[in-house]
Formats: structure tokens, sequence, C-alpha cells
């Protein structure tokens, strides 16, 4: 995914200075030296980061067991959420920011007067702060005011995320954002609001649905349910969900779920917006051992690169499976500007890195007629070696050749 470089290099030493700060004042760290500390950040941090690492990465459950409720797990809850806010907030604060971008670069301008958001499952706030640097360093032109709803069961990370974010709009020059908490334990199949709830126009779950159990054909019916009842017309709907094979597939089968269900009832008003940019059948989700993910690439915070060398991991880019939606009876093309002249047809997105076969570069393209590997010739260009990027998008590509080895001739466009 193309990122902008104000994007990508917005965390370094201010946003250091913020969230450090900010930990000071919470009573999460001692002081500002510590983070500083190689003995502090090797006792207090990396330990927790590497268990909670494994954990999202499940490799000390089985998958179907879930990660409830991993706040409380530890004997030392409170080093696990600082792990989480200091490590994984920032890095899903990105990826949210990122997904912001990509509809900011293909032209998308908010329409309502107002922007009422809720994010599910919210932690640290991670999602709605994600929000407001997309809006900040890549702008879809947001209202000045807003409200966000953060829904969450944990009360310690959510007291902790309702701080932040306001700690965070205000770094970022946006005050007239307010936040309400909401400690609550969501039942997916209950509906995700009560009924007396009122309409968002602004539906975020990041790394949210993975936690919960219950089957897609169940889940999209309580989501169309619910976003028939609260989410306004003209209203977005943003869930991102980690790259794993397991938990990314789960995504790609609500999808699936939730376009059947929307081409039963066409009352529902509801559209795919990206990564797909259409209603096709999921490439991915044909082959049983393939899944879709995209990939962003930042300039961590200093003291985020320390945690990665200490823990031996490495956050600089950072993988997630997304999906985007709307409320919207507008077409495609309307929404999303950058698409204009194109159809579902003509459009293919790279799904995978290119890499140079010869005086060639080969790649994954997905697509109205699926997934496949194909080969194009780059027209040499300043954006990157091979002049292919996982995430762009080709406009009429004049495709030949099978599923394993197609051919791009020429294409009108690349966006
Ligand atoms: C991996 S964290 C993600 C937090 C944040 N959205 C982010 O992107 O960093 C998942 C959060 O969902 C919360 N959660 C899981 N199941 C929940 C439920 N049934 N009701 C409310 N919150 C839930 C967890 O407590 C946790 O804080």
């Amino acid at each position: 995914m193309k990122v902008p470089d104000t994007l990508a290099t917005a965390f370094g030493a201010p946003f250091e200075q913020c969230i450090t700060q900010f930990a000071v004042d919470q009573g999460l760290i001692p002081d500002l030296a510590s983070i500083q500390s190689p003995r502090f950040v090797a006792r207090s941090i990396v330990p927790h980061v590497i268990k909670l690492s494994s954990l999202f990465n499940r490799d000390e459950k089985d998958q179907a067991s879930g990660l409830n409720p991993y706040w409380k797990q530890s004997a030392h809850p409170a080093h696990l959420r600082l792990a989480y806010f200091l490590y994984f907030m920032p890095s899903n604060l990105f990826r949210v920011a990122s997904i912001w971008s990509e509809l900011a670069r293909l032209g998308f301008q908010w329409q309502n007067k107002t922007f009422q958001a809720v994010e599910f499952g919210a932690g640290p706030a991670s999602g709605a702060c994600g929000i407001a640097a997309g809006e900040i360093y890549h702008s879809i032109q947001l209202p000045k005011q807003g409200s966000w709803a953060l829904i969450e069961q944990d009360q310690s990370i959510l007291n902790l995320g309702t701080q932040w974010a306001q700690t965070y709009f205000s770094h970022l020059g946006l005050p007239e954002w307010s936040i309400r908490p909401f400690h609550r334990k969501l039942d997916p199949l209950q509906g995700f609001l009560p009924p007396r709830a009122p309409k968002f126009n602004l539906w975020l779950m990041s790394y949210y649905l993975n936690e919960t159990q219950n089957d897609p054909q169940k889940l999209a019916a309580t989501l169309l349910q619910d976003w028939s009842n609260h989410l306004e017309e003209e209203g977005l709907i943003i869930l991102v969900e980690p790259a794993l094979k397991l938990q990314s597939r789960r995504l790609l089968e609500l999808r699936k779920e939730l376009l059947i269900q929307i081409e039963k009832k066409k009352t529902h008003g509801i559209q795919v917006l990206l990564p797909c940019l259409g209603h096709q059948a999921c490439g991915a989700l044909s082959a049983p051992e393939d899944w879709c993910h995209e990939e962003v690439t930042w300039w961590r915070p200093p003291y985020f690169r320390k945690i990665d060398k200490m823990a031996g991991l490495d956050r600089k880019t950072l993988p997630f499976s997304y999906l985007v939606l709307i409320k919207s009876r507008r077409p495609r093309e309307e929404i999303l500007p950058a698409l204009a002249g194109s159809t579902p047809t003509s459009r293919h997105r790279l799904v995978s890195p290119a890499h140079s076969e010869g005086r060639e570069s080969e790649f994954y393209i997905c697509g109205n007629d699926g997934k496949r590997k194909a080969r194009a010739r780059p027209k040499k260009t300043l954006e990157s070696e091979n002049g292919f990027d996982r995430g762009d998008i080709l406009i009429g590509a004049d495709l030949r050749g099978d599923r394993n080895s197609g051919r791009i001739d020429s294409f009108q466009r690349k966006i």
C-alpha cells in the first residue's frame, strides 16, 4: 500500500515525546529517562511484548481458542497494558491511518456534515487515533468537530485509551474531537449496539473481530442489521484484522457472506470499496491455502526500534488484512474518483510484491476474473525499482495467458 512520506515519518521524536510524557503522566513508567534505559526496557517492556506477540500470533494456543481475556491472564496486567500501549497500539494506529490514506489517495471525500465515530474492542483507542493521524497527514476533509464512542470490555485499557485519545487528538491539533468511553462486553449475536444507540458515520473494528468466535453467516447478518439501524447514509465501515492465514480468511469469509446477504436484500445499500474495488468473488478465498493481506512501511519511533531490536522483532513493515465498506447508493467510481472511467472488469490490484524476472516483473493481480500470476515489462519510474508495487491498481490491463502465467502487454494507467 502506498503511504505518503508525511504519514510514514510522522512517528519520530515529537510522537515519542508525546507518548512517553503521557506514559509518565499516567504512571505507566516512572520518568522520561526510563524509556531510554536499556535495563528498564529489557525488564519491564520487552518480555511482555514478546508474550503478547506470541499470543497474537497464536503460538501458544490453538487457533480456535481465541485470546480472551488476555488483559487479566498475566500476573502483571499493568505490564501487559504498558507493552501493548507502547508497541501494539502505535502499530495498529499506523495501519488504520494507512487505510485512511488509501481512501484519500483514491480521491474519497467525506460527504456527511457531521463526524460521529465508534470503535469496537477499542483497547487503547489505537483505531480512533489512527483515523486522527490519517486525517491530519492525508485528509479526506472530515469536519473540524467530531465525536468518538469507544466500546471495550476491559475497564483499565478503556480508561487508558480515553485519556490517550484526548492527548493524541490535541497533539495533532484536533482539540474539538470528543470521546465517550463505554465499558461493555460485546455479544455479536445480540447486535453490537443496543436499539436505542444513535447513528454513526464511521464504524471501526481494528484487531477486534478475530477475538469473536461467531460464524461468518451470523456475523454478517448481525453487522448488516446494525448498519441498517446505526449507520448513516454515506457512512464508512473499516475492518482491520491480522495478516495471519486463518484470521485473514475469516475476514474473506465474512466479506463473502456480506455480499451474499447484500445481494439477497438490495435495500442494505452497502458496498465493498477496498481493497477489492468491487463485489467480485474473492480471488484468494477460492484456493484453500491462500489469503489476502496488505503491508505498510513506516519510520518507527526511536524507542520502538530499540524494543524491536531487544525483542528480536522487526515491525518496520506492518502486514494486515482489511476491508472498507460504505453505505451509499453512489457509483463506486464517484465515491473513489481515481477510478473514474474504469469498470469493474477493467481494474486489477497487485496483491503481492513484484519481483524481477529478467527484464520483466512478476506479481499476482486480483480482479473480477479472480487472482492470477502475471508478468509485465515495467516502465522505468522513480516510484520503485521495478515500477510495480503491492497495492498498485492497474486500469485497462491488456491481459493474456492463463491464471498461472498471465501476461500484461499494456495498460491504460496505474494508480
Ligand atoms: C487486540 S485488541 C485491539 C485493540 C485496538 N482496537 C487496536 O487496534 O489496537 C482487542 C480488544 O478487543 C477487546 N474485546 C475483545 N472481546 C470483546 C468483547 N466481547 N467486548 C468488548 N471488547 C472486547 C479486548 O479487550 C481488546 O482490548
